[in-house]
């Protein structure tokens, strides 16, 4: 039932403004705190409505000058009271709805791993196997990790394969000091040596970026997994043998695999490898552009110079007898992209779809 409505004793505009002032506030309340309809019926009702008996009653006492100024009020109240019943912020929809149990249930879908991360983990997993372990690194590095002890000297041309971006405002720094987002995943080999003397088996996942335009095969930003063998004996061999068996892990145990001739500055020699191609089982077909083959890493044993680095920082931290002397050790190292194994995987013909958050697409890797 309505309150009773207390008749108003005077009617100048002080007066006025208080009292709707106080029912403005009061209509607030009940638009948080009551059902709609009950809202509707409280407020606007014909004949017991809130707003029907106060006009009723301060209508009929008021002097004729004060009509018009009372009129005007209350259409303000009744806009206020129309407009809360349009919004539905005016409606606490929960307590008053109640629970409609034939309703179907809201169904919040599990996460699950990103694609490439599972195509990640699937390769690191096949060297945790091998006894490898995981190392990661910065992705904002500086040119000496990134290049210079990786023996691309400054200026060499082999810098030009790895165009990046470099972070502003360091022309005060020596250039090896000088930072870049990483091009390659590599630089963590550095780190690694230098903190530790062999043996070393280690394999790093991590994300990379180049001046690269977008196509259906490149991303400016993509993800690489880097590993890193070196202990006393290490051989041409074991590289082959080591990504011989990754591949057939990854691709089936009928894959082939073969190395090409290519060139890294910081491995000698170094190679391309290539596997059989898993579309066509190395017959020739339009993704193996009729050779049946794919090239899908680098790969090669690691440059002496690539030693002389190491052993020259941990002189500098204090180390008398040279754990790296490529006398005593050699290694191997390997650099694969995780889009274009994953893009083989699932046969995925565009490199975008891993980006793009698109639902429909990653759905499909539940
Ligand atoms: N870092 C090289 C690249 O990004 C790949 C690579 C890694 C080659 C390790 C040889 C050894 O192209």
């Amino acid at each position: 039932m309505n309150d009773a409505v207390n008749p108003l004793e005077n009617f100048d505009d002080g007066t006025l403004d208080r009292a709707f002032r106080a029912l403005a506030a009061e209509v607030t309340a009940d638009a948080a705190s009551m059902d709609t309809e009950a809202f509707r019926l409280h407020w606007l009702g014909r004949k017991q409505g809130r707003l029907k008996l106060i006009s009723e009653s301060w209508l009929k006492s008021a002097p004729p000058d004060a009509r018009k100024p009372l009129g005007i009020r209350f259409n303000q109240l009744k806009q206020q009271i129309e407009a809360a019943l349009e919004s539905p912020a005016a409606e606490p929809a929960s307590q008053t709805r109640g629970l409609d149990i034939t309703l179907p249930g809201l169904v919040r879908a599990p996460g699950i791993p990103h694609p490439l991360l599972k195509t990640m983990q699937e390769i690191v997993d096949v060297f945790h196997n091998l006894g490898y372990s995981t190392s990661t690194g910065p992705e904002v590095e500086t040119d000496f990790y990134n290049f210079e002890a990786l023996n691309f000297p400054p200026n060499h041309p082999a810098r030009d394969t790895q165009d990046t971006l470099i972070i502003a405002n360091q022309q005060g720094r020596p250039a090896r000091d000088r930072l870049l987002m990483r091009t390659h995943t590599s630089p963590v080999q550095i780190r690694t040596m230098i903190a530790q003397p062999p043996p070393v088996r280690i394999v790093i996942p991590g994300k990379v970026h180049r001046n690269d335009a977008a196509d259906a095969t490149h991303s400016p930003i993509f993800h690489q997994i880097e590993g890193l063998c070196v202990d006393t004996d290490i051989t041409f061999s074991d590289l082959k043998g080591t990504l011989d068996h990754a591949m057939k892990a990854l691709f089936g145990s009928s894959v082939k695999t073969r190395f090409f001739p290519s060139f890294f500055p910081f491995t000698e020699p170094s190679a391309d490898v290539q596997i059989s191609c898993i579309f066509c089982n190395g017959k020739g077909c339009r993704k193996c552009k009729h050779s049946g083959w794919i090239e899908l890493l680098g790969c090669g044993m690691v440059d002496p110079a690539v030693f002389a680095a190491v052993t020259e920082q941990r002189a500098l931290a204090g180390e008398t007898i040279p754990a790296y002397d490529p006398a005593k050790i050699s290694g191997f190292a390997f650099g694969m992209g995780v889009e274009r194994i994953a893009m083989m995987q699932y046969g995925i013909s565009d490199i975008g779809h891993f980006y793009s958050g698109d639902m429909r697409f990653l759905e499909q890797f539940a």
